[in-house]
């Protein structure tokens, strides 16, 4: 781990309280990993808005594969931007119901417009775009 330093954080009593519960409902040992945690996400969202080098995304999908359309527009558009695609995992869900996690690395703006274009293809049930850091940014932190 990088240097650790110290710091106070003045906190409104109720505030820390509803803080101390949110640690213990996610089942976080110290408030210290809770709290770099909370600024980790938010220097990640933060810096992904403004970012124009390598970025990852986490795309998840859930269809159903009997719509044929669906799932061919689906590949179709991952083939079209295979050297944005690092990663597919497919889960069948039951007979009917699949699961995908996609994981995108490469420019910012290309992830996020192929994570958005997967999220609206008609058919998708629910689907969610998640930025997570890359490793300049987690060497930069840690
Ligand atoms: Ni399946």
């Amino acid at each position: 781990m990088a240097d650790v330093i110290r710091f106070s954080v003045s906190l409104e009593n109720a505030l820390l309280e509803a803080f101390d519960r949110y640690l213990a409902d996610r089942g976080y040992p110290t408030r210290s990993e809770a709290i770099r945690d909370l600024i980790r996400d938010q220097l990640i969202r933060n810096d992904t808005e403004a970012a124009e080098g390598e970025q990852v995304v986490v795309v998840s999908l859930v269809f159903d594969h009997h719509n044929r359309n669906l799932t061919s527009s689906l590949l179709e558009k991952q083939h079209c931007r295979h050297e944005l695609v690092v990663a597919v995992l497919h889960v069948h869900l039951g007979e009917r119901h699949c699961l995908e996690v996609i994981v995108l690395r490469g420019p910012s703006a290309a992830i996020r417009q192929l994570g958005d274009e997967l999220v609206a293809a008609e058919g998708v049930l629910h689907g969610q775009v998640m930025t997570t850091g890359s490793e300049a940014d987690f060497g930069r932190w840690h």
